[in-house]
């Protein structure tokens, strides 16, 4: 990991490396490195329902407003356990809401700047559909309720 961020960001020196199991990192682990609240926050670790739950709680904790929170695997059939998280995070809390699922990745942000980014992604990519209901790889529709999301790759929305 040292060696990637190393090559692609050239600042490693400015990089903290918390080597551990993301169900044993809490957002005062996070305080006691003296971080700022993040601006990107990426998820892409265990892939069970309990975790990415976890994950999202946490990511939810420690973003900056209009921070963007990025969920892989959203559309993986073997790992139904994301895209079932995502669901449930979305109804127990309206801090993270998302607001495009593409690539195989549901991107959230803060409630405050959803409007602000959904507008981004419309203007600059004018062929996704935006909606409320989503019907991809998992089984049942999904529904966002109020939160529009932009969608690409191998789902639909209903407008
Ligand atoms: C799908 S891979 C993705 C790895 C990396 N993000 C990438 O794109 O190359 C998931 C990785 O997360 C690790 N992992 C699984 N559960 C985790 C957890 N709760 N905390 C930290 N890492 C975890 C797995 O061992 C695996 O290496």
């Amino acid at each position: 990991m040292e060696a990637a961020l190393d090559k692609y960001l050239e600042y490693t020196a400015h990089t903290t490396i918390l080597d551990m199991n993301s169900m044993d990192l809490s957002t005062s682990i996070i305080a006691s490195h003296n971080l700022p609240a993040f601006r990107m926050f990426s998820i892409d670790g265990g892939h069970t329902l309990e975790i990415t739950l976890h994950d999202l709680n946490l990511a939810s904790c420690a973003v900056a407003p209009g921070g963007i929170v990025i969920l892989d695997d959203i559309n993986n059939s073997h790992w139904l356990g994301v895209a079932t998280a995502a669901q449930l995070f979305s109804t127990l809390q309206d801090n993270l809401v998302p607001f495009l699922q593409i690539a195989n990745k549901l991107y959230f942000t803060t409630q405050s700047h959803h409007a602000l980014y959904l507008d981004f992604v419309q203007t600059s990519m004018p062929e996704l559909k935006c909606g409320n209901l989503v019907t991809s790889m998992h089984p049942s529709r999904v529904s966002w309720g109020q939160w529009r999301v932009c969608h690409g790759d191998m789902t639909t929305a209903s407008q």
